[in-house]
């Protein structure tokens, strides 16, 4: 059986285990009445919570943003993730940690909201099947503009998605399987739960985090790939650079690093995996398993 972990109002703000069906989110929840709250997703590989303290980082960067303090402290929430991992038997899969407002009433008013709710999930997570990552995923491009900075800034990692699900649902009835969202002046942003990269020749281009969530995975290949003898420089893309690069791929915890073949039913380099994002690829694995970048569960 699986568990959650949890503490809300009902709870009087202390986290208590439940079975993960026996637990259920209050209809007054304003993270279900508003998508008034914030979340991380990460991944564990090995008995060990990949980046955790960047994923924490981000976490309160949300927080301050919406204005809502998230009610324990950075120690306590890796605790209590690794305890639930512990408890779950998950060595390898994936962790959802969200603070809503809290339970209120009807209204919007955040102020009747007086203790965040906070729970974690951990559970098995397979994004796509493993086909994607060696023939690429076919993407589109979305009609719908990602909603501007100055309305809901993007580098906030806030539970409110429908940008990005009308997106998505637009690329589905397409036969794409992601979305890449343009801002309002045209240029590329990221997909609706990746980030996106173009390569030619030995360099990346990536957008910069004006308009984007600043991705932890993201993050991570910048890190490495200067390591691997590549450039990487971060600017404005417009759409048509697409369709010109060598390679494709999106970053994101879920994702990991997955290539694009084909944008809009066009083909991308080669249309499969190109050497480059393999070459990512590979090492990105072995950057999961380095013991220096994750806190283990045990
Ligand atoms: C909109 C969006 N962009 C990018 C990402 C990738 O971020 P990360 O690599 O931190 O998972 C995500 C996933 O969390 C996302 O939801």
């Amino acid at each position: 059986m699986k568990y959650v972990m949890v503490s809300d109002l009902k709870t009087k703000g202390k986290f208590k285990l439940f079975p993960a069906t026996a637990y259920s989110i209050s209809p007054f929840d304003h993270g279900v009445l508003y998508g008034d709250g914030i979340f991380e997703g990460i991944r564990i590989y090995n008995g060990r919570i990949f980046k955790l303290k960047e994923h924490l980082n981000r976490l309160w960067k949300s927080s301050a943003y919406i204005g809502m303090k998230v009610p324990f402290s950075k120690e306590q929430l890796s605790k209590a993730v690794a305890s639930l991992a512990r408890k779950n038997k998950i060595l390898n899969g994936y962790c959802r940690l969200v603070v809503t407002r809290g339970i209120g009433d009807l209204g919007i008013n955040p102020k009747k909201c007086s203790i965040p709710t906070t729970f974690i999930v951990v559970d098995q997570i397979a994004l796509y099947p493993k086909e994607f990552y060696e023939q690429g995923l076919p993407v589109s491009i979305s009609s719908i503009p990602k909603i501007p900075r100055e309305c809901l800034n993007p580098n906030a990692k806030i539970c409110h998605y429908e940008n990005n699900i009308l997106s998505m649902a637009e690329a589905l009835k397409k036969g794409a399987r992601e979305a890449i969202m343009l801002d309002l002046n045209g240029n590329v942003t990221e997909c609706t739960g990746d980030n996106i990269f173009l390569v030619f020749g030995n360099t990346l281009y990536t957008p910069t985090t004006r308009n984007i969530l600043a991705g932890i995975t993201r993050e991570t290949v910048i890190g490495m790939t200067r390591k691997m003898g590549l450039k990487v420089k971060e600017r404005d893309i417009k759409p048509a650079e697409l369709f010109r690069a060598d390679e494709v791929f999106l970053t994101g915890t879920g994702a990991e690093i997955v290539p694009v073949n084909k944008i809009d039913g066009r083909k991308i380099g080669r249309g499969n995996a190109g050497p480059i994002t393999l070459k990512i690829l590979r090492r990105f694995r072995a950057e999961t398993l380095n013991p220096k970048n994750s806190y283990p569960i045990q």
